[in-house]
This record gives C-alpha cells, sequence and structure tokens, in this order.
C-alpha cells in the first residue's frame, strides 16, 4: 500500500500519526490501581458482619451487625480519601471534591443489608465498589469538574419493615411518613424507635421530621450509576464481562391475613374447620398460576413468607400470614395480576369460611434508566475493551428510585450460575474488577474530567472531556 504514496507524502502522514497519539498519551491521566484483591478482601471482612455463619449473610437495617457494617463502610470511605457524612436515615455518603464542589455530583452506590441467609455480594459490589472507584480516581490524579460520592443506601432490603428501599425512597421523597409508622418489624417495633434506637435520627423528634431531612432537593445528584452482580445467568451464559442496563422492572408485594376457626386435630372434624393454613396454601399456588398465565416470561410472582399460627403439628391452623411479591417489565400486565391475585384470595377465603385482610406494601412503576447515563457507561465499557450487552433488570435496586430524581443508569457483572440471595453467590475477582473499572470510567465521563483524559489500562483508551455531560 505504503508504495502508492510518494515517500514525502508517506512521511508526513507518519509524522501526522505520531503528533496525534502524542496529543493523547499527554491528555491521558489514568485510572489507575483498581484493586479486585482489596475488594475481595473488603467483602470477605464484612461478610464476617451477619447474623448467621458466613457464607450464609444475615444482615437486617438497624440491627447490630449492620450498624458494624456501617462503621465499617466508613471507615472505608475514610481510608479512601473520601469526605463522610450519614443523613438522618442512615444513608451514608463518601465525597471526593470536585473542580467546582458547587456543582451536583456524579453519585454510585447501593446497600449492605441482606435477607435472611443470603450471600456475600448482592448490594455489597456496589457499595465498596463505588468506594474503590472513587479511591483510584483520586490516586491516579484525575480531577472531575463535578464532585463524586459513594453512597450506601439504608435498607435496600424488605427484611426489617416489609418495605423495600427505605433510604433511597426517602432521598427522593417517595415515601409516605404515616405510612412508614404503620409498619412494625417481626417484634412489633416501628421505624422511628429502631432507627433512633441505632443512633440514627438526627435528634429529629418523628418520623416526618427525619423524612424531610433527608430529601435530595431537586437537580441534586446530577447523575447516578449503581453497580451491581447481575443476579441472573445471561453475562456468564454468553461469556460477556459487564451488563449495560437499560431499564429496572415493576415490583410489588402485597401481604394477606387469614383468619379462621383452628381447634384440636383430632377432635375438630374436617366439615366444621376454616382452616387459614390451607387458605394460605391455595393462595400460593393461585398466585403461581396468575403469573404462568400470562404467558410472558417476564412475569414473575413469588410466595416468600407463609406463616402458620399456632403452628403446632396437632392444631388445625386458625391463622395465617402470606407475602407475595409479583414483578413485571410491563407495569399493566404486573397490576393485572396483582389484582387477580387479591380477587383469589378473596374467593378463597369465601370458600373456607375465612376472614381475609390484605395490604398492598408497595406497588411502584419501571424505570427507564437515562440515555445519557446508558451512553456513558456503554463508552466506557467499550472504551476498556469490555464484551457488554444491554439488558433489564429483574430485581430491583435503588436506582429504581434514584432515576426518580436524577438521570441514572446500572452497570451489571456476571455472577455465578446467576445464583443470588442464596450463601453461594459469587462473583470472580475478575469480573469485579472489570465493574469497577467501567463504574470509574462512567463517573469520570459524566462528572467532566479537568485534568486530561480519564482513560485505563493499554493508554489507547478515551475520553473527550466532558462529553457525556448532562
Ligand atoms: C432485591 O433484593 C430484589 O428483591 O430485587
Ligand atoms: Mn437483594
Ligand atoms: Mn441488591
Amino acid at each position: 500500500m505504503a508504495a502508492r504514496y510518494p515517500p514525502s507524502l508517506a512521511l508526513s502522514l507518519l509524522c501526522l500519526v505520531a503528533v496525534l497519539l502524542a496529543a493523547a498519551t499527554a491528555a491521558a491521566p489514568t485510572v489507575q490501581g483498581v484493586s479486585a484483591e482489596r475488594l475481595f478482601d473488603q467483602i470477605e471482612a464484612l461478610g464476617e458482619l451477619s447474623d448467621t455463619t458466613p457464607p450464609s449473610i444475615t444482615r437486617v437495617l438497624y440491627t447490630e451487625n449492620d450498624v458494624r457494617a456501617r462503621d465499617y463502610v466508613k471507615g472505608l470511605m475514610r481510608d479512601a480519601g473520601l469526605e463522610v457524612r450519614e443523613d438522618s436515615v442512615g444513608n451514608i455518603f463518601g465525597r471526593l471534591a470536585g473542580e467546582d464542589d458547587s456543582l451536583a455530583p456524579v453519585v454510585s452506590g447501593s446497600h449492605t443489608d441482606a435477607i435472611p441467609h443470603s450471600g456475600k455480594y448482592d448490594g455489597v459490589l456496589g457499595v465498596l465498589g463505588a468506594i474503590e472507584a472513587l479511591r483510584a480516581i483520586r490516586e491516579s490524579g484525575v480531577t472531575t469538574r463535578r464532585p463524586l460520592e459513594a453512597l450506601m443506601f439504608a435498607s435496600e432490603e424488605p427484611t426489617r419493615f416489609g418495605l423495600s428501599c427505605i433510604g433511597s425512597r426517602a432521598m427522593c421523597g417517595r415515601l409516605d411518613p404515616d405510612y412508614l409508622d404503620t409498619l412494625r418489624d417481626e417484634n412489633g417495633t416501628a421505624f422511628y424507635e429502631a432507627v433512633t434506637s441505632a443512633g440514627r435520627g438526627g435528634g429529629h423528634e418523628n418520623t416526618a421530621s427525619i423524612l424531610s431531612a433527608a430529601l435530595i432537593p431537586a437537580g441534586g445528584i446530577h447523575a447516578f450509576v449503581e453497580l451491581h452482580i447481575e443476579q441472573g445467568p445471561l453475562l456468564e451464559q454468553e461469556g460477556l464481562d459487564i451488563g449495560v442496563v437499560t431499564a429496572i422492572a415493576a415490583p410489588a408485594s402485597v401481604s394477606f391475613d387469614f383468619l379462621g376457626n383452628g381447634g384440636h386435630a383430632g377432635a375438630l372434624l374436617m366439615p366444621y374447620r376454616k382452616d387459614a393454613g390451607l387458605a394460605a396454601a391455595e393462595l400460593s399456588l393461585a398466585v403461581e398460576s396468575w403469573a404462568l398465565g400470562t404467558k410472558a416470561i417476564d412475569t414473575v410472582a413469588t410466595t416468600g413468607v407463609l406463616q402458620v399460627y399456632p403452628g403446632a403439628v396437632n392444631s388445625v391452623p386458625r391463622e395465617s400470614h402470606v407475602e407475595v411479591d409479583v414483578r413485571d417489565i410491563e407495569e399493566k400486565r404486573r397490576d393485572h395480576v396483582l389484582d387477580m391475585i387479591i380477587k383469589s384470595a378473596e374467593q378463597i377465603a369465601d370458600k373456607r369460611q375465612c376472614e381475609m385482610k390484605y395490604r398492598i406494601v408497595n406497588k411502584d412503576p419501571p424505570a427507564p434508566c437515562a440515555d445519557d447515563v446508558v451512553a456513558a457507561v456503554q463508552d466506557a465499557a467499550d472504551d476498556l475493551g469490555f464484551k457488554s450487552m444491554r439488558m433489564v433488570s429483574r430485581a430491583y435496586h435503588d436506582a429504581l428510585f434514584m432515576a426518580q430524581i436524577a438521570p441514572t443508569g446500572m452497570i451489571f457483572v456476571p455472577c455465578k450460575g446467576g445464583v443470588s440471595h442464596r450463601p453461594d453467590e459469587f462473583s470472580s475477582k475478575r469480573d469485579m474488577e472489570n465493574g469497577v473499572r467501567t463504574l470509574a470510567l462512567a463517573m469520570a465521563k459524566l462528572a467532566g474530567v479537568v485534568e486530561g483524559e480519564a482513560a485505563e489500562g493499554n493508554g489507547q483508551e478515551r475520553v473527550v472531556e466532558g462529553k457525556s455531560e448532562l
């Protein structure tokens, strides 16, 4: 090919390429030093703060292990050079100043609470990964125009009060204090008592003022990105590194209480029974059947709690309590399934002559991710040479609520066998490191790089300063 050009032109072209390469390299501070080893050690250390024996993890909002986990995370934030603050609800922020610190920050975070007998990675990767990303940005000498924040949300899981995402709902003003005050944990403790006895609450006198103190004002977050394990099998099956999330499915949950007559298992003859346990069992089957009935793979419904009282082998169940989770990418279809489940509960209660009460605990819309954040994540993954795919999140996340107040996106990394909410949940060091590197670069893009270029790795990746400014 070169023979087709005169020697002087070939030389000029060569010089031009050399100059361009030199310019690119000179303008390129790199985000280096993301350490999978450090991340892994921190995940293991956090795993020790559990009410069950690791690898089975149980960490419930405002319990002793949750409070210890909070202290641990704050310590990591400080070690990473971040300025730490905690709001009245217990959301914890670690901030890295931007060139213009008056601008709204680019934020990344997730949760460290863990449902009973779950694993070490759900949520934890997104909290520790955000801290690691900010540490790497700071230590690489990259300055962003906007501040960056790592965030640990209070209680993404619904374990304690039955309601998910208490911290993020509070931050975006989607949590009615009167409603929250009606919820109780299994010991009958209310939110206000739980939050204040854990040393949180900021001295406020009631739930309403705790929640309003945690509110993020409109425009208070420039962009939000959450890093999470996929909790599904697609990335692993496809041999991909990164999932670029485009939307989060719509979750709902509803609880039912049946009240029958109960009595002696030998003496109460079958025709005279009002068996609340069987009402619960029948409802569980109806839940499955309504979910399958849509014939859409995206509809899922689960009876995750089923309790009978008094719970003795020689006693006909007098009462039962059932909690049902329904989700779909399509809100209308989800709502239809929810309605049909409630109708079934009414019919079953009639048939079995039980009283029935139900309560819709939450019924949230799906969240589309913002184009600019999706683009920043996609660019970052491409720049770093990672193989990626666009995907929806079937699990909910705090990002579902952050999307209501800020342009939002998510980064998924593979987890072994797609397993989550189980003790054998696992993500490899390599996969986690890929996720944190993608996160760091995406955050830098969204925040605008001041000094040079937030490229990482072999020096061939590039970031155009402010390219992804929203
Ligand atoms: C979060 O843990 C969820 O249930 O999707
Ligand atoms: Mn979870
Ligand atoms: Mn999670």
